[in-house]
């Protein structure tokens, strides 16, 4: 089944721009059509195809998975700047392909989340009354930046998996700041949105003419402070961002801002450490999917949402999408009660992993739904007697930028890395080319509800919990089979298990996978892509007791699924028709 959900042919021509840019990059055919992109040798799905780009060469050039992540994130922080930078922070997970046949893939888990500083406190989002503030008096300027984190993660990885030397892996994206890059489409319609001036005039400067109208479409804008950045972080490794005259320079910003005073440190700056562990992984119809652990709770939940549907025939509802939809979205529901209820950083509370994705568990909640009814209420259940009722449930909150890339290399291992300053444009604060972070405003503002805490408050030196869900799927033979993930706050969560549905359960090529119409359920009614044909199921879905709304859905994810062949492997690359991303490989 191709046309999943009523879906027939791409939506966004305005993307056309970014096609023939990649086009006339003369690697594969980019991944704007129905088909996915067909490669032998590596691939690399990015979000603009000058970061694709930038991936490709290192990747010619004999790179690994981790020197090419490194080269997309720095092209990224230049030609995507409202959706991620070096000044943000990500989520990675590395596949070590195995050397013999019948060996099973390694994972590791990198984690490079930003953190509160030391003096963050658990009411710094409440107003003087103590209530909540809302997200555009907390997101801009100082007070939401967080201790970036994604330079330091990937130097982490490219200490243990780089191929290529440190500085050569920022020649492509030096050159781009030198040289000058078309602003494509996108930024310049987020650009034209965002208009926001009050508290960075460094962002207005750098993106607007005088007239504060933002640079056309077309438009080349050079970088040379990004380059200096570059040039620094490649001959001195991150510590160019994390002491000296650069550090001195975030620190200033944050803290001098005038309207909106942020609390970083030098020392936060200094002690920021990235991490490196074990994915979470569980299995899935004979497979096994691989996520990050909290502080993301990208893994749980998506891990969550397939564990409750292998209790359902979801292949069986393929000619039925109403049927389809029903299942996923309330397997979601029950899923994102629980991460409401239960999920931070594992380092201040105590999250039952474990017990969340517990099969006898998952077979309870799973019980609790009808195929033919939707569920009144949904609550967050008790996985263990110890989890019961220590903290209150938050809200999420939703947003339109962060990045997703997945690489494989020429040695079939590979990376799949989400990345994000947070909201779009992050703080506004521009140091050195690049944006900061507005992370800090994934906390969730209210200390505690209900006379409970709640698990994802704010606490110095904590990291906010995140969505960020780039994932593995490994074959029954513990080959890789999916790379994938997505930006869209936490809505990832609903793309990527939404996607993989598509790929595993309704035998959906991964081009396919990525553009069926979207829908998404949280807390509250089943959202609806708006402007496609799943919307014409709204009718059955309320006829089965949900409530729906339309709503644009602007989830970018890109994938890669490997086909292990007799003659060798061949990688099919996806890349997300509502960005302006393209799929390269040889
Ligand atoms: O870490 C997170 O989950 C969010 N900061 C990601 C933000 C995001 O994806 C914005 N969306 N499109």
């Amino acid at each position: 089944m191709t046309d999943g959900y009523g879906f027939r042919g791409g939506r966004l021509p305005a993307l056309i721009a970014a096609a023939a840019l990649a086009a006339l990059l003369g690697h594969v055919a980019p991944a704007r059509s129905d088909e996915p992109a067909v490669a032998q040798r590596f691939m690399v799905v990015a979000a603009n195809p000058h970061a694709a780009r930038a991936g490709y060469e290192i990747l010619e050039a004999g790179g690994s998975a981790v020197d090419a992540a490194i080269a997309v994130q720095a092209v990224l922080s230049l030609v995507e700047p409202q959706s991620s930078g070096i000044g943000g922070g990500a989520f990675m997970l590395y596949l070590d392909a195995p050397d013999e046949p019948g060996e099973t893939a390694e994972i590791v888990a990198y984690e490079g989340r930003e953190t509160a500083p030391a003096a963050a406190t658990p009411d710094m989002f409440l107003d003087e009354n103590g209530n909540p503030m809302g997200f555009a008096e907390s997101a801009f300027g100082g007070l939401a930046v967080g201790v970036p984190g994604v330079m330091r993660m990937l130097e982490l990885a490219h200490r243990e998996h780089g191929r290529l030397p440190w500085a050569a892996l920022f020649a492509p994206a030096i050159r781009l700041a030198e040289e000058g890059f078309e602003i494509s489409p996108r930024l310049y319609f987020l650009l034209d949105q965002f208009k926001r001036f009050e508290t960075a005039p460094e962002f207005r400067a750098h993106y607007y003419d005088e007239n504060g109208e933002p640079h056309p479409t077309g438009y080349r804008l050079v970088n040379p402070e990004y380059a200096a950045t570059l040039r620094a972080i490649a001959e001195q490794g991150a510590d160019a961002m994390y002491i000296g005259s650069l550090a001195e320079a975030i620190v200033r910003a944050v803290r001098d801002n005038p309207l909106r005073a942020g609390r970083l440190t030098l020392e936060d700056l200094e002690r920021y450490e990235a991490h490196r562990g074990e994915p979470l992984c569980t299995p899935y119809r004979e497979r096994r999917v691989c996520g990050p652990r909290p502080p993301s709770s990208g893994g749980v939940t998506v891990q969550q949402i397939l564990g409750i549907l292998a209790h359902f025939d979801v292949a069986a509802t393929a000619d039925d999408p109403p049927k389809t939809i029903h299942l996923v979205a309330e397997a979601a529901r029950l899923a994102f009660a629980d991460r409401a209820q239960y999920l931070g950083d594992p380092d201040f509370v105590d999250v039952p992993v474990e017990a969340l994705l517990d099969p006898k568990y998952l077979e309870r909640r799973a019980s609790l739904i009808d195929p033919e009814r939707a569920m009144r209420r949904v609550e967050a259940g008790i996985p263990s007697p110890a989890a019961a009722r220590r903290y209150a449930p938050s809200l999420p909150q939703t947003m339109v930028s962060t990045s997703h890339f997945s690489i494989v290399d020429a040695q079939g291992d590979a990376v799949t890395m989400t990345t994000s300053v947070q909201s779009t444009f992050g703080s506004t604060l521009m140091v050195g080319g690049f944006l900061l972070n507005n992370q800090l405003t994934d906390f969730s503002y209210e200390p505690e509800r209900f006379g409970r805490p709640v698990a994802n408050r704010v606490e110095p030196g904590k990291r906010p919990l995140s969505s960020m869900a780039p994932t593995f799927v490994l074959d029954r033979e513990g080959r890789l089979e999916i790379a994938i993930g997505s930006p869209g706050g936490t809505r990832i969560i609903n793309y990527v298990s939404q996607a993989l549905v598509n790929i595993v359960d309704l035998g959906m090529n991964v081009q396919d996978a990525i553009s069926a119409p979207h829908f998404v359920a949280q807390h509250g009614p089943i959202e609806l892509e708006q402007g496609t044909p799943v919307v014409e199921h709204a009718a059955a879905l309320e006829a089965l007791g949900h409530r729906v709304v339309p709503r644009t859905l602007n989830s970018g994810l890109h994938a890669i699924v490997v086909e292990h062949g007799e003659a060798g492997r061949k990688l099919y690359g996806g890349a997300d028709p509502r960005r302006e991303g393209v799929a390269l490989g040889d």
